[in-house]
């Protein structure tokens, strides 16, 4: 309930009857304790649940991703231009010239920080990773990317390509 009035500088203003203002505190005080009362904060948060379903959306999918699947496992007549393409781009320059490891980590070794399967290796080329390893995936094409997986997977078996001494 409001009504028209002249206030004291002259201009038309619109204020409320005290009475409704009384109304309106009581009304606003009223649903302040209602929410004290019915809803416990906690459970209002979600902090609790009695649901065995987990609330929200679930990253991931049900079904397994698809991992790429490198056309040269195997394939020792890639591994030359594979070593040939480490050095062009130079993972030399910071994984050393054998891969031992340098400002990089060694691709030599038995330790992957990021998985040592061809598709997990792929992976580090062409995304790059969080920690100084640039992504390569605008850079190199795709077919010499595999190439270079093929050639660092052969470190340290018969196969590998001009082996360190
Ligand atoms: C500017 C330096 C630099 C260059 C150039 C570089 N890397 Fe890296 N790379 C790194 C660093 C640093 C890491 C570790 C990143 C981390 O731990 O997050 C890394 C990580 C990796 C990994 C993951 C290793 C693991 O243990 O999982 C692979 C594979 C890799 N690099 C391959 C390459 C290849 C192939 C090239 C050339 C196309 C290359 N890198 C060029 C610095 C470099």
């Amino acid at each position: 309930m409001a009504y028209r009035s002249w206030n004291a500088q002259g201009g038309e203003g619109v204020i409320m009857h005290p009475l409704t203002r009384l109304v309106t505190f009581f009304a606003a005080l009223g649903g302040l304790v209602a929410c004290q009362t019915d809803m416990p904060p906690l459970a209002a948060a979600g902090a609790t649940s009695e649901s065995p379903f987990l609330i929200g959306p679930q990253p991931g999918t049900d079904r397994p991703i698809a991992r790429p699947v490198n056309p040269y496992a195997g394939n020792t007549a890639v591994l030359a231009d594979g070593r040939r393409l480490f050095n062009w781009y130079n993972c030399s320059g910071c994984h050393g010239d054998h891969g031992g490891g340098g400002m990089g980590p060694s691709l030599r070794d038995s330790l992957w920080y990021y998985g040592g399967d061809d598709a997990a290796i792929f992976a580090s080329i062409t995304e790059g990773r969080q920690h100084g390893m640039p992504a390569w995936g605008v850079k190199i094409p795709q077919d010499q990317r595999w190439r270079i997986v093929t050639y660092i997977k052969s470190m340290r078996t018969p196969n590998e390509q001009d082996p360190p001494r």
